[in-house]
């Protein structure tokens, strides 16, 4: 997919509207966006990958954005300062010439004379906010109030809501993702080890490990009921039983974010539960609409997914008297979803209103990061999950609504997570992840 400039021209228009907005609730004459630098790790000169400020990201959708700062006055063209210093030791993308038609646009040799130009730009305002981290800004910038919290709520609260361009950048971070997911099922079957798999998806999704979303989570039989499992064996297993793939893509600075789970042998009581868990996120993802809270249907998964622990002998009890007793919990321990844009996990998850009002989950629910209601253009995951995680289970050995038997068959798979991301529609959802799989199938 390609970049869409009337598209992206359209957005920087919505984005001026809301900020404007924003601005003049909270009077303000202009904002300074900072994209940020690298902060170098403890008492060395190396850098962990840079990650811009999200804030930033929305009005230039780039990473090869360090030190470059975002002007915002309600009266004004946006205007933009990157920085393209004269250094042999690094390579300096060309700024992108989409730039030229929607910013006013300076590029300096230096930080200081970028910060000196800001300065004098600064003074013709009264009260100018900073958006975003300070670090590299000399004391002298003319700021009044660096991140108000007000301000930083009601932007907060607006990232939720999709522009067209930015739904197709996550769509464009879908179809890399995909193709990585592909390679990676088939390095699977080939019995691959971890790290073999983690290449695989490297390679397919033309991604270096700094350009990820997020760390690749690849993840083989007992692997899988580490949630976020961060290493990557080299040596395949004596034997493949399962494996649990959470990675995404990222392109012009927003992400997609992709789990799917697959079992060695396609015939077996795991796979068996794979489908059934698929299903239950389908048909939930069927029912979502505008007006819904997000917590009902969180609840309303741990409820199916007691169902479906009763309906494979793993839950002697009831459904209802497993989803009552949380012992559901035990065996999905995380949110429902969350929130997706130019971050991973895109904040502002439980703010209600743009005045920043939160709510928070309920305390049976405390990993879940998404406690608002649905709205049209909202993007976010549905992400079920199944796992057997001894540091869970153990505490609950002693109860006789589980058949422990069945749990111990189920041990050594780890567990399952399926994930997708949805956009509101104005009366359902369009699965974004699903259409993109089948086009390569
Ligand atoms: N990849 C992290 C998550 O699914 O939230
Ligand atoms: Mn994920
Ligand atoms: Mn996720």
């Amino acid at each position: 997919m390609n970049f869409d400039q009337p598209e992206y021209q359209k957005h920087v228009t919505t984005l001026f509207a809301e900020w404007r907005n924003a601005l003049e609730t909270h009077q303000f004459d202009a904002a300074i966006v900072t994209a940020g630098n690298g902060i170098p790790y403890y008492d060395d000169d190396q850098y962990p990958n840079f990650h811009a400020n999200p804030y930033f990201t929305r009005w230039i959708p780039s990473d090869d954005v360090e030190n470059a700062i975002v002007l915002v006055a309600p009266e004004e063209r946006p205007q933009a300062f990157f920085l393209r210093p004269k250094d042999y030791w690094h390579h300096y993308p060309p700024i992108p010439n989409w730039l030229d038609s929607t910013f006013d646009l300076d590029v300096f040799e230096n930080i200081e004379s970028l910060t000196a130009e800001l300065e004098r730009r600064l003074h013709q305002y009264s009260r100018t906010a900073l958006i975003g981290p300070d670090a590299g800004l000399p004391g002298n910038v003319n700021i009044t109030e660096k991140n108000p919290e007000r301000l930083v709520n009601q932007l907060r609260y607006r990232r939720a809501f999709k522009t067209p361009f930015e739904i197709d950048q996550i769509e464009a971070a879908t179809q890399i993702a995909v193709q990585g997911h592909i390679a990676a099922r088939k390095m699977f079957y080939e019995h691959g080890s971890e790290f073999d798999i983690h290449m695989a998806y490297l390679k397919a999704s033309g991604q270096t490990e700094a350009q990820l979303p997020y760390q690749n989570i690849i993840a083989l039989n007992e692997h899988a009921g580490t949630l976020h499992y961060q290493s990557y064996d080299q040596r395949p297993p004596e034997q493949h039983r399962s494996f649990l793939i959470d990675a995404g893509g990222r392109v012009n600075g927003f992400n997609s974010d992709i789990t799917r789970t697959y079992s060695a042998k396609r015939d077996d009581g795991f796979s068996d539960l794979i489908s059934a868990l698929e299903q239950k996120q389908q048909e939930l993802i069927d029912t979502i609409k505008p007006g819904i809270p997000y917590p009902q249907l969180h609840e309303t998964m741990q409820l199916e997914i007691s169902q479906i622990l009763n309906d494979f002998g793993i839950f002697k009890c009831s459904a209802e008297a497993a989803f009552k007793t949380d012992l559901s919990t035990v065996f999905l321990p995380h949110g429902l979803g969350h929130l997706l844009g130019t971050q991973t996990h895109d904040v502002g998850g439980y703010l209600l209103n743009e005045k920043g009002d939160t709510q928070a989950p309920d305390t049976k629910y405390q990993s879940l990061r998404f406690t608002r209601t649905v709205e049209q253009n909202q993007v976010f995951t549905i992400e079920p999950g199944i796992y057997f995680i001894p540091m869970l289970l153990d505490p609950i050995r002693d109860s006789k609504d589980i058949d422990w038997n069945r749990v111990e068959d189920f041990l050594p798979y780890g567990g399952i997570r399926i994930e997708d991301n949805v956009l509101v529609t104005n009366k359902g959802t369009k699965n974004i992840t699903r259409p993109i799989f089948q086009s390569f199938e």
